[in-house]
């Protein structure tokens, strides 16, 4: 399975539903929402009404990427948004299994976000309840950073470790992706690519998700 998720961050809000299906016409399955509350991040970005507008406009997976400190506050709101994942950063909650199990119990599949300074052992002890591990390949934050090599073997990592452990949670890789890296990306494990300017900072939205989407077959 290799799916693409293309991260609305970049893309033009004022034409918002427009663009999205753009992205779907190209093969997108996935729609990325990148949620910054300017304390874990230094960007701000949106909220569930945002969410919600996205659910609105298409058919595909919501996959909403919380960057936020204490994110548990926030699981009924990206639920009743119509949020499909919600992912949190490990770093930002004491009890990973406490969090998977609120995220859970709100209706929606759990994913578990690691920044690129923190090890893919941090998530060991929820590897088998979590759905999704989202490995960032950049400082998160921003849009348009350039792909951070040591992500390549975190992504092996992550590969084996949910094998040892006999997990199934899905292996997404966020940051840096493009035409020029994301088979490589690829060839080391990665099962759900985040691709943001590289979508939607091109003139030919459609084009060039397919063009990413053809390169993944
Ligand atoms: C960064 C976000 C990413 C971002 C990726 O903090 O989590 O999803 O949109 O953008 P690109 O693909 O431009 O690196
Ligand atoms: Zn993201």
């Amino acid at each position: 399975m290799k799916l693409l998720a293309p991260s609305i961050l970049s893309a033009d809000f004022s034409e918002l539903g427009r663009q999205i299906r753009l992205s779907e016409l190209g093969g997108a399955d996935w729609i990325h929402c990148d949620v910054m509350d300017g304390h874990f991040v230094p960007n701000i970005t949106f909220g569930p009404d945002l969410v919600k507008a996205v659910r609105k406009s298409t058919k595909l997976v919501v996959d909403v990427h919380l960057m936020i400190e204490n994110p548990e506050k926030y699981f009924d709101a990206f639920a009743k948004a119509g949020a499909d994942y919600i992912t949190i950063h490990s770093e930002t909650v004491s009890d990973l299994n406490e969090s998977i199990r609120k995220i859970k119990d709100a209706g929606v599949k759990a994913g578990v976000s690691i920044k690129p300074g923190t090890p893919v052992s941090r998530i060991a002890e929820a590897a088998g309840e979590m759905d999704l591990l989202l490995i960032m390949s950049v400082d998160p934050g921003f849009g348009g950073q350039s792909f951070i090599e040591s992500s390549l073997s975190k992504i092996s990592e992550a590969v084996s470790l949910r094998k040892k452990l006999n997990a199934r949670f899905i292996i997404e890789v966020d940051g840096g992706i493009t035409k020029n890296n994301i088979q490589e990306i690829s060839a080391a494990g990665c099962e759900v690519f985040v691709a943001g300017s590289s979508v939607f900072r091109n003139e030919n939205i459609t084009g060039a998700a397919s063009e990413l989407k053809n390169l993944l077959k």
